[in-house]
């Protein structure tokens, strides 16, 4: 069964279904991630920055490509709502770049 780590909030553990799903969708469910533009890959406020197992994500979509182009996604992140969690990735973790942190939330660096 899938899991995604947050390194930065705690390493919170959140396991997946098998189904495949957005990253963003199950982020979202299970704590606050910002996403502006509603997971259509126009603002970039939900990139995760990837630590651990990227290489088992789908390839990176036409709207990330093209925020890489204009410097707003750096090489070590993804859209969430671009990323797929199928049942071929095991492990997975991740961090909030800490300029889409939320001002409420307790991160833990
Ligand atoms: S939610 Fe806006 S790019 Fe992903």
């Amino acid at each position: 069964m899938p899991e995604v780590i947050i390194e930065n909030l705690h390493s919170k553990a959140i396991h997946c279904e098998t189904k495949t799903e957005r990253l963003l969708d199950i982020l979202s469910a299970e704590t606050d991630w910002m996403s502006t533009c509603g997971g259509r890959g126009m603002c970039t406020t939900c990139a995760a920055q990837i630590l651990h197992g990227g290489e088992q994500l789908n390839h990176e979509t036409e709207a990330e490509l093209k925020w890489r182009r204009l410097g707003k996604l750096p090489e070590n992140e993804r859209l969430a709502c671009q990323c797929l969690i199928s049942k071929d990735v095991s492990s997975l973790k991740i961090r909030v770049p800490d300029r889409n942190k939320f001002p409420g939330i307790n991160y833990s660096d």
